[in-house]
């Protein structure tokens, strides 16, 4: 493994790569860390290969396996930091998980008349101590998480309670049609093929869901678990609350890997700390269309995706906005954060509909964290075209 040689001069030379493990591995750390091993057997190739690979990658880094964090901190590190918006001058450090009081939640529904908001989704993240991440599982050890993980279902009672779906007795056509609902993940990411994310596919891979499809559990997606809840609408309070209480009842069972300082354990060090993404899915036709938009969303610290999820494009005006940062504060302020930035995006999107004219007013406040988030001028177009 040389980086003169192959596919590491290619990356090291890329122009217009913009991927975070670009920024962050220089030359001499690459030879620093390339021949180290890591107790599960990963590799600094097994960490790096998909940014290598994938020159549009946006982070471009996975972890082999839990080690991979301490072991590789010299790269970890500064791209977590880079990410979760963490300063350079401090230390990573991730709070104890606190969900909150989800019985005094200050949440409102988002969009009560069900004009702008499709669906709201709220997941966390979670992988079994004791195991490898994708570069470093075997079919062997895949089974073995799905089956301890099949026994903690039995725990999910009540509204809760559901069924487990093999992917491997599972017919295309159910397959698609739960992709097409959003339920259920794919295999066709070549930024996880190119790090073993897809082998013995779909061995020891399926999806639980309870009666009402309003919360689900996918398995050996990426992450060993992703628990999902979400419905139709915005009530962000209800979609929060079932969340935690199904996480909790797992975590009953299951020993879940977390770190002091960098939280729960993840593949992706952009899941790192809480693992918690909540997003709204949501029509935005006229934010949307400013240049200013994906700036606008940055300092909010949200995240835009496309419809069908990250590296997809929007469609029908269909934006999917998430919190960004999801290391270094808790899981009840990640899922405030995600409540306010979207609280500001609808009350911008409602202000362009009504045909609001040019507005010079700046400082608008993310209120939660009381910080000047959006200080630059937001300049609103009088008359902005309905591309409904
Ligand atoms: P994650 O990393 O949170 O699992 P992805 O971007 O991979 O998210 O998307 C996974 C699936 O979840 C995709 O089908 C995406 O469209 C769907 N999804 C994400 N947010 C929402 C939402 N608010 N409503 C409905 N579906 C959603
Ligand atoms: N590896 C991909 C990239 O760098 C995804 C990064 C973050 N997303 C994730 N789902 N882990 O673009």
């Amino acid at each position: 493994m040389s980086e003169g040689t192959g596919i590491y001069r290619t990356f090291f030379e890329a122009e217009g790569c913009r991927s975070l493990l670009k920024k962050h591995l220089t030359r001499g750390k690459f030879e620093a860390l390339k021949e180290k091993q890591i107790s599960f057997g990963g590799t600094l190739d097994d960490c790096i290969r998909s940014g290598v690979e994938n020159i549009d990658s946006l982070v471009g880094l996975y972890a082999s396996d839990p080690g991979a964090y301490t072991t590789f901190a010299g790269l970890f590190d500064p791209v977590i930091k880079d990410y979760h918006s963490v300063p350079v001058s401090e230390p990573i450090r991730q709070p104890p998980c606190d969900f909150g009081n989800v019985n005094e939640l200050s949440f409102k529904d988002l969009d009560p008349e069900g004009q702008y908001i499709v669906s709201t989704r709220v997941r966390v993240a979670r992988c079994l101590h004791g195991y490898g991440f994708p570069p470093t599982l075997t079919r062997e050890l895949r089974e073995e998480i799905e089956k301890k993980t099949c026994e903690a279902f039995g725990k999910l009672t009540g509204a809760l309670r559901g069924t487990y779906h093999s992917l491997t007795n599972m017919k295309e056509l159910e397959q698609k049609q739960l992709m097409d609902e959003h339920f259920l993940f794919h295999d066709h990411s070549r930024f996880r093929r190119s790090v073993g994310g897809y082998d013995d596919w779909p061995i020891g891979r399926g999806i639980f869901y309870n009666e009402d499809k309003n919360f689900l559990v996918w398995i050996n997606e990426g992450d060993h678990l992703r628990l999902i809840s979400m419905q139709k609408g915005g009530d962000l309070g209800a979609v929060y609350k079932r969340l935690v209480k199904a996480v909790l009842i797992m975590g009953e069972t299951l020993a879940f890997a977390r770190d002091e300082r960098l939280g729960f354990l993840t593949f992706c060090p952009s899941n790192l700390g809480t693992s918690l993404r909540a997003s709204v899915h949501m029509k935005i036709p006229r934010v949307s269309a400013q240049d200013s938009f994906k700036a606008t969303c940055e300092k909010l610290n949200l995240q835009v995706r496309g419809t069908h999820g990250e590296h997809t494009e929007a469609q029908g005006g269909v934006y999917d906005i998430s919190n960004k940062r999801r290391l270094g504060l808790t899981e009840i302020d990640a899922v405030t954060e995600m409540y306010y930035g979207v609280k500001q995006i609808l009350q911008m999107e409602k202000e362009f509909s009504e045909g609001h004219s040019v507005i010079q007013d700046n400082k608008t406040q993310n209120t939660f964290s009381g910080r000047s988030n959006i200080e630059d001028t937001v300049t609103r177009r009088s008359k902005i075209p309905d591309t409904r």
